[in-house]
């Protein structure tokens, strides 16, 4: 499926589908892209070490270009769709101010989809395939 993302504004998540399941595309800004530099010792699954994670997945953004967050919207423990945080946990949580927290049991994850310890979600959010058709389009799948 090819998407549009020249119309995201930095902070924005746009969901689509993919395969039935919610896929978030969310522009990051230079701040959030700095906050994720600086947190993998807090990461319980910091090399993404589920197999079917392309290995555009691996680096810090977990992303073919840092701006650019593309992930399925499904918590890695019993597959919630968790709550998009653009700005606060309503407090600081492990040195982040914003990500995804999963209402069902707790699971929190940064703005790479990147899982903190001591939360029931095993694994960081999935990345599906995706690459750039050009400059303003990506195709997922
Ligand atoms: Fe997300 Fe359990 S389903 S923490």
């Amino acid at each position: 499926m090819e998407v549009d993302v020249s119309k995201i504004e930095p902070g924005q998540l746009l969901r689509v589908e993919w395969r039935g399941k919610p896929v978030w595309i969310v522009r990051r800004n230079q701040a959030t892209l700095d906050d994720l530099a600086k947190h993998d010792n807090k990461l319980r699954d910091p090399d993404s070490a589920e197999p079917q994670q392309p290995e555009y997945a691996q680096n810090a953004y977990r992303s073919i270009k840092p701006e650019l967050f593309v992930a399925v919207g499904l918590c890695t423990h019993l597959g919630c769709s968790p709550t998009y945080l653009p700005d606060s946990f309503g407090e600081q949580v492990q040195g982040i101010t914003s990500g995804f927290f999963c209402p069902c049991h707790g699971s929190k994850f940064d703005m790479a989809g990147r899982v903190f310890q001591g939360v029931p979600a095993p694994l960081n959010l999935v990345i599906p395939p995706y690459y750039y058709v050009n400059d303003t389009s990506i195709l997922v799948g």
